[in-house]
């Protein structure tokens, strides 16, 4: 494991955007696993600014995101497929029908945990993988005392993330209750991830994701027996680490420019 402390949220953002650009650099029909939320945003907004002043192209990429609510159409505000349509696909030459998302609105959602599985495995499985992590240290919708060997499949949501995801909506009662999330197996088998964190709300979830025991009840812990794993942190998700952690190189940067590393 790699971790990369910058000093702000924006930071995190263009050091997250240099990564995913220079995996595309090197295989521009990269797969990548994307993520949504308000962590990826400023990578998302870098790699928009990257597309338009550098060309950097989308053109033959495919992208798989994580999860999204069961029950909400694609053209649902509130859903991921909208999200992610309005911070970066519409704003990229990636091509719409390369661009998949779970689909929350199906009946027999069993059956398309599966669909979605094999058709990562048809495109080659995924490159690079961009993970968020709940304040509960859940990556996608993997609730604490998740099953490690799940794949795609439909989750209830703790009510932490209820709470946490209610600044979306209107009210908690608007937030839905399940969700479809590509499982903590579909996700450990990608060849590289990122996991993105920011604030100090997520700064206990970070400690456990990249210190704690590996356990179900901490699910981003299992990244610890992933073999390419980089974390980018700003200061404050940060602020739980301890100086030095066996085995994992620790970097610093201020503004852009590594400062200290130790390891
Ligand atoms: C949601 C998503 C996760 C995301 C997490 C953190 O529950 N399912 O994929 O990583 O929230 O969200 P945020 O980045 O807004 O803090």
């Amino acid at each position: 494991m790699r971790i990369i402390i910058t000093d702000s949220y924006r930071q995190m953002g263009r050091e997250a955007a240099n990564m995913v650009a220079g995996q595309l650099y090197l295989k521009p029909d990269s797969v990548l696993g994307l993520a949504t939320g308000s962590t990826p945003l400023p990578m998302y907004r870098r790699l928009i600014a990257l597309h338009r002043s550098l060309g950097l192209d989308f053109s033959e990429v495919t992208t798989f995101n994580f999860d999204e609510y069961v029950g909400m159409a694609p053209d649902n505000p509130q859903s991921y497929h909208y999200f992610m349509n309005e911070n970066f696909f519409r704003k990229v030459n990636i091509q719409p029908d390369h661009t998949h998302l779970p689909d929350g609105m199906v009946k027999d959602l069993e059956a398309e945990g599966h669909r979605y599985d094999a058709l990562i495995q048809q495109n080659g499985g995924i490159d690079l993988q961009v993970l968020g992590i709940g304040q509960n240290a859940h990556i996608g919708f993997n609730e604490p005392d998740v099953k490690f060997e799940a794949r795609t499949h439909c989750v209830a949501l703790d009510e932490e993330t209820i709470r946490a995801n209610s600044r979306f909506f209107e009210s908690p009662d608007e937030v839905p209750r399940d969700a479809i999330s590509m499982g903590i197996k579909t996700i450990m088998m990608a060849r590289r991830i990122l996991l993105l964190a920011n604030g100090t709300s997520k700064a206990e979830a970070v400690r456990k994701a990249v210190c704690s025991s590996v356990r179900p009840e901490a699910p981003a812990s299992i990244l610890q027996l992933h073999r390419d794993v980089t974390v980018i942190l700003d200061r404050a998700a940060a602020s739980h680490l301890p100086t030095h952690i066996e085995g994992t190189k620790i970097i610093h940067k201020n503004n852009g420019k590594n400062t200290t590393f130790s390891s």
